[in-house]
């Protein structure tokens, strides 16, 4: 698949999620080869006034293709934002109407811009001016079931130079809440000629295959599917393109686990670093025997060189 002229290996992506896909873990879902990472959602205000926190979030990966994702209601602040992170090192930028968050959508950033097609569509203009690298979008199948407004959307998008369109298929009131509609995203394929992603509840293969095939997407994000398993990236990419079947051995797992911890202490520092890294431990070991026990004794652990112990007597 092409983003513009930049050629992607594979067509399984990794979800823009704040909390999650920050730069420890993109770094390590990389190892698993997906087509493309997506930042954590960058707030382009605080991006254009230097918060120090955010300017952090955009940290530049270490090779591959990196998309930032950026969020405001401001087409000039938006446009501002997105020059940054050119210049930061970002390969694509990435367009949020898809948050939900009372917060973001309160100040009609996110989902709230898919009420309002005139100010979306000039915020999609002023980012894609303001950069030479590929715009791409992310938003829902629209606000709410009364108005599906996601197929014409995306034609006023590609028509002003969006270059991929991701869908998740949920509207903003359904949060995420009911099933995605994976069907809907055909609509949106059939409005435009550039690549679409179908993306909400893809967790295995066979759900991969399924949504694929009823939304004829070109490609498949995942988010919360990857929870404690990275390497779901090259499982589904293998299995789909090549009909492999790559599974990870647990002694690999170990080692990417106790990696993914050296990560976060790196990025974050010791205290925030192993306190953010806390939600990981309790995926990674979710449904795993003894691992109420485990992620007590994690949670009451400020000290490195134990949860070190811990992680490696427990994987
Ligand atoms: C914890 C969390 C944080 C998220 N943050 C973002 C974000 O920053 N930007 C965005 O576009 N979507 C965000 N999302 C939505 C995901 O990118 C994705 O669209 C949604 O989770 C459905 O996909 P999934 O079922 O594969 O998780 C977030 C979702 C979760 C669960």
């Amino acid at each position: 698949m092409f983003i513009g002229k930049l050629k992607l290996k594979s067509s399984v992506f990794l979800a823009p999620m704040s909390g999650v896909s920050d730069y420890p873990y993109r770094e390590i879902v990389k190892k698993f080869k997906p087509g493309l990472v997506f930042s954590e959602m960058i707030a382009s205000r605080a991006l254009i006034e230097k918060n120090r926190k955010t300017l952090k979030m955009i940290k530049k990966d270490s090779n591959d293709l990196y998309a930032i994702q950026i969020a405001g209601c401001d087409p000039k602040v938006m446009g501002e934002a997105a020059k940054m992170c050119e210049n930061f090192g970002a390969d694509i930028i990435d367009i949020n109407m898809g948050c939900p968050v009372k917060k973001v959508v309160n100040g009609y950033a996110g989902s709230a811009l898919m009420k309002d097609e005139l100010l979306a569509l000039s915020i999609i203009e002023s980012v894609v001016n303001a950069v030479d690298i590929p715009v791409t979008l992310k938003m829902r199948k629209g606000w709410d079931e009364k108005n599906l407004n996601a197929p014409k959307l995306a034609k006023m998008a590609e028509r002003a130079g969006i270059k991929l369109i991701t869908i998740h298929g949920r509207t903003r009131c359904q949060m995420f809440k009911g099933k995605s509609d994976w069907e809907f995203i055909k609509k949106v394929k059939k409005a435009v000629k550039i690549p679409v992603i179908v993306n909400g509840d893809i967790t295995s293969i066979s759900e991969l295959k399924t949504a694929q095939s009823l939304s004829c997407a070109d490609g498949v994000m995942i988010g919360r599917g990857s929870y404690g398993r990275p390497w779901i990236f090259k499982e589904m990419s293998e299995n789909f393109t090549k009909n492999k079947n790559f599974k990870i051995l647990s002694s690999f797992k170990k080692d990417i686990i106790l990696e993914h911890f050296s990560n976060s202490l790196n990025h974050y520092g010791e205290e925030i670093g192993i306190k953010s890294f806390r939600k990981h431990l309790g995926w990674y070991s979710k449904s795993l025997e003894n691992s109420n026990e485990f992620r007590c004794r994690i949670n009451n652990s400020i000290d490195r060189s134990q949860i070190k112990s811990l992680i490696k007597d427990f994987f």
